[in-house]
């Protein structure tokens, strides 16, 4: 008998923010995938609650965005015989274990955490208007993560600190609720991804609004394109002059930031082509190799491997009653874990009214 792999469950999600992106994919979706194909219990929310928190008047991309995820989550290989994939809102039961769990943590404990002071920064809010239900995020994550369980929850290290508080809110609902009786949750565990975040083409934190990803259903001619246009090294002006793939530490900026981060074209050979790595950097540093066929080489592995995502996706974008049924088959599977979940809550805290038992 060969080495038995260590399984769990797994529980992730993400807010619908429509078609995915490279980053979306090496940060969360690929690992995703390997977790299932390894044998654990994967389950795959999208947050649809959580993208009212910050954008909760424009709902009118929000179903076009929910079905572009979905397909993208089936493109990039998570599997409906063997992933849970489901819908938040269609689950109420994370509304109610949402309420209960928000008696249990206080107003103070929910302002201090970090990630809600980023996003307060980087929206340009206004903390004095910040929402109850954006308050509530990190509730209401919790919830999401507790009902099913899991062992571990596969997060980027911008969500550890929800993941912290739900370890939290566990702890606490055992201790007050379960006194007398085996402890309902368990305190699940953030796994990270191996491979830090990817940057976006132009160098800065990818992201879609700003226009510097790649995305899943980018034809091979857009990606190429894209690449072509990707941060390099700005002092590599000539296909001769030697070249600074890694970040150049002799130099910062007013905030103690490299003035040259690296190159971008560097850092995805270093995903996407582990092998040719290190050859490319010698042949870089040496000026030997020029921008322009490194970039069209980059693009074309790119192109090579998101090919069999597109494609699986194109299959899926084909035939939407399977997609119907994918995620209301998901709903159902996550709805029944949900209840049971809930059931112990309610009977923990004694919510269950006995008067009313079989009526
Ligand atoms: N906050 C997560 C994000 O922005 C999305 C999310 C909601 C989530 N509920 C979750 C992630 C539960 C993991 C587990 O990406």
């Amino acid at each position: 008998m060969g080495p038995v792999a260590k399984t769990g469950r797994i529980l992730s999600g993400m807010r619908p923010t429509g078609r995915m992106h490279l980053g979306n994919y090496v940060g969360a979706l690929e690992n995703w995938v390997r977790l299932q194909n390894e044998g654990w219990r994967n389950y795959h929310m999208v947050a649809d609650w959580h993208m009212l928190t910050t954008g909760y008047e424009d709902t009118s991309r929000l179903q076009d965005d929910i079905y572009d995820m979905v397909l993208d989550w089936l493109g990039a290989g998570l599997d409906p015989e063997k992933s849970v994939i489901f819908i938040q809102s269609e689950v109420k039961e994370h509304a109610e274990l949402h309420l209960l769990l928000s008696m249990l943590v206080s107003k103070a404990r929910l302002e201090r955490i970090p990630t809600l002071k980023e996003q307060i920064r980087d929206l340009n809010l206004d903390e004095q208007t910040i929402s109850y239900g954006h308050l509530g995020y990190s509730v209401l994550q919790a919830a999401d993560i507790l009902l099913y369980k899991p062992t571990h929850v596969p997060v980027g290290d911008d969500q550890v600190p929800h993941v912290e508080l739900t370890r939290e809110l566990a702890r606490r609902f055992n201790f007050v609720y379960c006194q007398d009786r085996p402890p309902v949750f368990v305190e699940p565990e953030a796994a990270l991804t191996a491979f830090a975040r990817l940057r976006g083409l132009d160098g800065n934190r990818m992201s879609k609004s700003v226009g510097n990803t790649i995305l899943l259903t980018d034809t091979p001619e857009e990606i190429v394109r894209k690449v072509r246009q990707a941060y390099t090294d700005p002092k590599k002006a000539r296909a001769t002059d030697p070249g600074r793939p890694e970040a150049d530490l002799t130099e910062l900026d007013a905030e103690g930031r490299p003035v040259h981060p690296g190159c971008v074209v560097y850092e995805y050979h270093r995903k996407f082509n582990p092998e040719g790595a290190a050859d490319i950097a010698a042949r870089c540093r040496a000026g030997t190799l020029p921008c322009v066929p490194d970039k069209k080489d980059l693009g074309q592995r790119l192109s090579d491997a998101l090919a069999p995502i597109r494609e699986r996706r194109e299959r899926y974008a084909a035939d939407p009653d399977r997609v119907r049924d994918i995620v209301a088959e998901g709903n159902r599977r996550a709805r029944e874990v949900a209840a049971a979940t809930l059931a112990e809550v309610r009977e923990a805290m004694r919510l269950k009214v006995p008067w009313l038992e079989g009526r």
